[in-house]
């Protein structure tokens, strides 16, 4: 069973999510995670059997910091649509996003269109996209 919770700097799982992006997202490219900024975001969590299977952040309208543990069996999509309805709560229309490139059919999946060139951030290759709610 996976329940999805929201958290911040210091709160339930917040630490889980730091060792989950840094292994899911930094450790392929060789790099540390910065947290710096956290601090304005809100995290969603996937937590399976006790244990933080993937994560999301809200940050504004920006959705940041997406990473799921293992294999492709859905917890990405339930993240996002969790996130997409915490927007929408708050009154945000449209959410804002920098893809990796390896994860745009992805978020082309569930809606987000690409829009503008390419750009590399933290080392690889992205592109911006974005969804309008509702
Ligand atoms: C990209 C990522 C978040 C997707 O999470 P997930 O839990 O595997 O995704 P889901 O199982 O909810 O997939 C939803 C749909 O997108 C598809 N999908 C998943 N990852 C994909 C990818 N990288 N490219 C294209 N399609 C993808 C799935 O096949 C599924 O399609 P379906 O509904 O037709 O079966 C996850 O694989 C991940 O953390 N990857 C490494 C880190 C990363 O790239 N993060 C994003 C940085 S911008």
């Amino acid at each position: 069973m996976i329940h999805i919770l929201l958290t911040h700097v210091g709160g339930a799982h917040y630490e889980d999510t730091v060792r989950l992006r840094q292994r899911v997202l930094r450790d392929p490219l060789g790099l540390v995670l910065d947290t710096s900024g956290d601090g304005a975001r809100t995290f969603l969590v996937a937590v399976e059997d006790g244990v933080v299977v993937g994560t999301v952040a809200l940050e504004e309208n920006r959705l940041r910091a997406m990473a799921v543990e293992g294999e492709t069996r859905g917890i990405g999509r339930l993240l996002v649509a969790r996130l997409e309805q915490e927007a929408l709560a708050r009154g945000i229309t449209r959410i804002e996003l920098h893809a990796r490139i390896t994860a745009r059919g992805f978020y082309a999946k569930l809606g987000y269109t690409e829009h503008g060139e390419e750009f590399t951030e933290v080392t690889v290759p992205h592109i911006a996209m974005a969804k309008d709610l509702g």
